[in-house]
């Protein structure tokens, strides 16, 4: 694969609570771009109650991004996939087709609440686990129950969950503590994907490059190679 990947944003414009408009999708492709990124897997929300856009809709806006994208990049690759929190019914839709895995993968990114227990966590982690999907824990910094205990991540990881943490904790723009539990990740090696879930071009924007140099600093050039490119490389393939 050529270039680095992106595997978790909101830049597909009006789906959710990331894009607005085309124009602002297009600011942070050129973002995405400056940093190296040459693959992206577009992760709209998908909550119950909170973001419930339809198939149609994210398709239809998911074309409208990728016809505007590829005028300007010809190698600049885009893949569509989503962000899904939990429900007690997810495998069940995702089983229907009624969600979306990554880039028809039988990964899926999967989101928590801050407040979500440990017993709930993994018990969600299995279900899917046990359906035949991969799981990918969102930004596991969010959740406390989870962040607080690495043999928790260590025995998920080891239930077949891959963990993502999002960029601005690696590159340290989301304080001190952030920074120091992702390096804590990567020393002990439970770290699998790093995503950006860029929202916007003026707030909350995609800001892979500086945590790819972090990685490169902390932990060598091939360590780094590995997370941005090789393991999305599994995803799309
Ligand atoms: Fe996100």
């Amino acid at each position: 694969m050529h270039g680095l990947f992106d595997i978790h944003c909101h830049i597909i414009p009006g789906v959710d609570d990331g894009s607005k408009s085309l124009e602002e999708s297009i600011k942070m492709l050129e973002m995405e771009y400056k940093d190296g990124i040459r693959n992206i897997i577009l992760t709209p929300h998908f909550r119950y109650d909170m973001f419930e856009a339809s198939e149609e809709t994210v398709q239809k806006q998911y074309a409208r991004l990728v016809a505007a994208a590829s005028e300007r990049w010809a190698d600049l690759k885009l893949y569509l996939g989503c962000e899904l929190h939990t429900s007690m019914d997810m495998v069940e839709c995702l089983r229907q087709g009624k969600r979306r895995t990554m880039a028809g993968s039988r990964y899926v990114l999967t989101e928590f609440s801050g407040g979500d227990g440990k017993t709930y966590v993994k018990e969600r982690i299995q279900k899917l686990k046990f359906s035949g999907y991969y799981p990918i824990i969102a930004h596991v910094e969010r959740y406390p129950s989870v962040r607080d205990d690495l043999d928790l991540i260590e025995e998920l990881r080891n239930m077949g969950a891959c963990i993502q943490v999002n960029a601005d904790t690696i590159s340290g723009k989301d304080g001190f503590g952030m920074k120091r539990f992702a390096k804590k990740l990567m020393k002990e090696d439970l770290l699998d994907f790093v995503g950006s879930d860029g929202h916007g071009a003026k707030s909350r924007t995609p800001d892979m490059g500086k945590a790819y140099a972090v990685v490169v600093k902390v932990m060598g050039q091939s360590y780094a190679d590995h997370i941005f490119i090789e393991n999305p490389s599994k995803i799309i393939s």
